[in-house]
């Protein structure tokens, strides 16, 4: 009727409450195998936070038709000269694609076709970009502080995390005297 409700909210600490909402966060120890420097991983403590997704989930996973929304906040860090970075994942449904946006911070996009061809976009507050089906996608945070992120994927999507964690990525994000460098 008349009543004006209060919308949702997007950004971190007050968003997304309510149902169909969920919360997801990483720690360094749930991240055993992404990052080259294995010496520099056991050295650091497993109980850091690296990166917190909270996503916005109104219809059931495999729904044909619907989308989800979701924010992530990567801290930052590296371990060994690596950036904190998601796991970075093809989706189940291969062809699925993706929007992502940038909020707050800055990072880089790393994204890796089935021939393991790898490109990257950087990733500011206002940037925006589209990830193509059959495209695997990770985010690190190259900067000093908070990364956040926002992302829609299609609701049937899914996500395949075997792939990266058996094979990886073909380019690596490390910083080298400073300067972010995909080698
Ligand atoms: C969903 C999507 C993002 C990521 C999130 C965390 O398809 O791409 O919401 O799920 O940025 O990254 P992962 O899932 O790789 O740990
Ligand atoms: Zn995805």
């Amino acid at each position: 009727d008349t009543i004006i409700n209060e919308p949702k909210r997007v950004f971190r600490d007050d968003h997304l409450g309510g149902e169909g909402v969920d919360k997801s966060i990483r720690k360094l120890k749930d991240l055993r195998g992404i990052f080259k420097d294995e010496r520099a991983f056991e050295n650091m403590d497993p109980e850091t936070l690296v990166y917190e997704v909270i996503s916005y989930l109104p219809v059931k996973e495999g729904t044909q038709g619907g989308v989800y929304f979701g924010v992530t906040s990567i801290f930052p860090g590296s371990v060994g000269g690596e950036y904190f970075m998601t796991k970075g994942h093809f989706h189940a449904m291969i062809d699925r694609t993706e929007f992502y946006w940038g909020i707050k911070g800055e990072g880089v996009l790393i994204l890796m076709d089935e021939q393991r061809r790898v490109w990257a976009e950087k990733m500011f507050p206002g940037s925006f970009h589209y990830i193509p089906g059959r495209v695997a996608h990770r985010v690190a945070n190259t900067g000093k502080e908070l990364l956040s992120f926002a992302a829609s994927w299609p609701s049937d999507a899914g996500h395949n995390y075997e792939e990266i964690a058996r094979n990886g990525f073909a380019k690596r994000l490390i910083d080298i005297n400073g300067v972010a460098s995909l080698i």
